[in-house]
């Protein structure tokens, strides 16, 4: 392991809870990483706060005025990630899809969080599908970023029960915690294990 944390990016567009763990877990002494900027593309995004709650850089790439230019709008977000010095980029709650040029720029250093058990159910409304299939389980999986949405290798998976009674609500609520409790330590053990002069 490196003497220094790596330095990461975590990518949001919503509430932030994930990023809230993934902070709370950096702070440790030990921690592999640290997190050197969350950048958001939404100016409004509720985690913003848990950013400057820890005294971390935010960087707000709002898509809109790019007016459907994907391009141009992944090459200011990558050259703002670069500019921190960041070895990895979290998304966390960030809902735009990304562009094959950003996702090869970081292959194999940018990791998703996504609430279910990959390969099942991709895309949205993870937990309605899990409740309407009659599943016995959910979760969340951990996975690197390639191309293909929800598609890339995954690096590891918590399972939670599903209850009787559960509503998508119910269900999303103890998925959250279990991503809460998932992600910090996936991220921590990739960071552990990247190349001194990498
Ligand atoms: C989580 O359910 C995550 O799996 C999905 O987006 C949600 C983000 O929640 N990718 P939060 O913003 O971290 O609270």
């Amino acid at each position: 392991m490196r003497a220094e944390p790596v330095p990461v990016a975590v990518l949001i567009s919503g509430g932030g809870s994930n990023l809230a763990a993934i902070l709370e877990a950096g702070r440790s002494p030990d921690c592999p990483y640290r997190v050197a900027v969350v950048a958001s593309n939404r100016p409004d995004a509720g985690g913003l706060a848990h950013a400057v709650a820890a005294g971390v850089p935010v960087e707000v790439i709002d898509h809109r005025p790019f007016a459907g230019d994907r391009a141009s709008h992944e090459r200011e977000i990558d050259a703002r990630l670069r500019a921190h010095g960041v070895e990895l980029v979290v998304l966390a709650g960030y809902m735009r899809v990304l562009t094959p040029w950003l996702v090869e720029r970081w292959a194999g250093r940018m990791l998703n969080i996504h609430p279910s058990l990959l390969p099942k159910y991709p895309g949205l409304d993870t937990h309605a599908r899990a409740i309407a299939a009659g599943d016995a389980e959910a979760g969340c999986t951990v996975h690197l970023v390639t191309a293909g949405v929800d598609e890339g290798p995954v690096l590891d998976q918590a399972r939670v029960p599903v209850l009787a009674n559960d509503t998508p609500e119910s269900l999303a609520a103890r998925v959250l915690a279990a991503e809460h409790q998932l992600y910090p330590k996936v991220l921590a053990r990739l960071a552990a294990g990247l190349a001194p002069d990498a």
